[in-house]
């Protein structure tokens, strides 16, 4: 008997009340002829039911076509979604890979941490270790997913919130998973605040919610240390007066340079296919922040080994020559 042949299969599990056509279109654009089943106002306890729903009628060689894709902007939910599909497909016979990646905020957040790693070491910055990051907003799914990646990069992160207790939530989960305090919380409730929480930042990410300014000219000007800023939020007025959306590594102002949304956008685009692809051509596997970090900062440290490696040969100095 010929064996049947499978299309790719993505099944949703998004636990806001509506999918966001975002993720779908991103996969669809990867997959032109997948199919894609949605499931909204998903919690943990119905996760299960739906993936053994999902990996039994096609048997073991459907199930390698048949991918979850976990989506939602409630972290905790999301959370709960995750243990219970993975809960189910290691009691089932076989299993399949899992995208998580909430909101967009996994491969965004690796996008934006990525960039500025490359500017950094671009400009001579060097790495990200030691370095004093304050991630505006930084309780947004974009903005605690960014400063995880800083803390387990072992910067130094001071993450910003409206109120002092949402902000401190975020930061004990992360030094809880990081084991150091590398994440601390600066209230600020009234832009007269975002200076003291600017004032050490040699890298600033702004996370904000969309159409929300949260770092004016004079706060940035006020910022001594600070040499990269970044911004998500594409939205206007975007997050960071003065940067542009498109802008890419532009000086903003004496050895500041800026990365604007648009340009964080394009390396998430990219990284967010690349999570799709590989969770296809995986059996099985959890596809999620870490290796959308690692995608994306592959992705940056290879554009810099060419650049490097097209930049002419240094002229060699004249007292050297015979
Ligand atoms: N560039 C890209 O490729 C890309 C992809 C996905 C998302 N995004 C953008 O990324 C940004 C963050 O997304 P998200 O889903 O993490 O955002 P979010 O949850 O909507 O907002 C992030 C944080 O912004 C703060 N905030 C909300 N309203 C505010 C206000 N009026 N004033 C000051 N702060 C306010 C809140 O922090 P507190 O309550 O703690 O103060 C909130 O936790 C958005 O601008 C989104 O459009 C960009």
């Amino acid at each position: 008997m010929a064996q049947p042949s499978f299309k790719n299969v993505f099944v949703f599990l998004d636990t806001d009340k509506f999918c966001s056509p975002f993720d779908m279109l991103v996969v669809t654009d990867a997959f032109p002829d997948s199919n894609i089943f949605k499931f909204e106002n998903v919690t943990g306890d119905d996760a299960g039911k739906i993936v053994y729903d999902t990996l039994f009628p096609r048997g073991p060689l459907g199930a390698a076509h048949t991918k979850i894709f976990i989506n939602g902007s409630n972290f905790e939910m999301v959370e709960q979604v995750v243990a219970a599909t993975q809960k189910s497909m290691a009691s089932a016979p076989w299993g399949t890979s899992i995208i998580v990646d909430p909101r967009g905020a996994y491969s965004t957040a690796a996008g934006a941490v990525a960039k500025s790693l490359g500017l950094s070491l671009e400009k001579g910055f060097g790495v990200l270790e030691g370095k004093n990051v304050t991630v505006l907003a930084g309780t947004g799914p974009v903005g605690q997913t960014a400063a995880r990646i800083y803390a387990t990069e072992k910067a130094s992160v001071v993450i910003t919130s409206r109120t002092l207790a949402k902000g401190q939530a975020v930061a004990d989960k992360i030094n809880k998973e990081v084991g150091a305090q590398r994440v601390k919380v600066v209230e600020v409730s009234k832009p007269e605040q975002t200076a003291a929480a600017v004032k050490d930042a040699e890298i600033i990410l702004s996370a904000g919610a969309g159409g929300i300014q949260l770092l004016s000219t004079a706060d940035l000007k006020a910022a001594k240390k600070c040499k990269i800023v970044a911004d998500i939020n594409a939205i206007k007025p975007v997050g960071v007066e003065g940067l542009d959306s498109n802008d890419d590594g532009k000086e903003l102002g004496k050895g500041v340079f800026g990365i604007g949304a648009l340009a964080i956008g394009k390396l998430k685009i990219k990284v967010e296919t690349n999570m799709i692809k590989k969770a296809t051509e995986a059996p099985a596997g959890l596809f999620d922040y870490a290796m959308a970090y690692d995608a994306a900062k592959a992705d940056i440290l290879k554009k810099i080994a060419k650049a490097k490696a097209a930049a002419p040969p240094k002229e060699m100095p004249k007292h050297w020559m015979p």
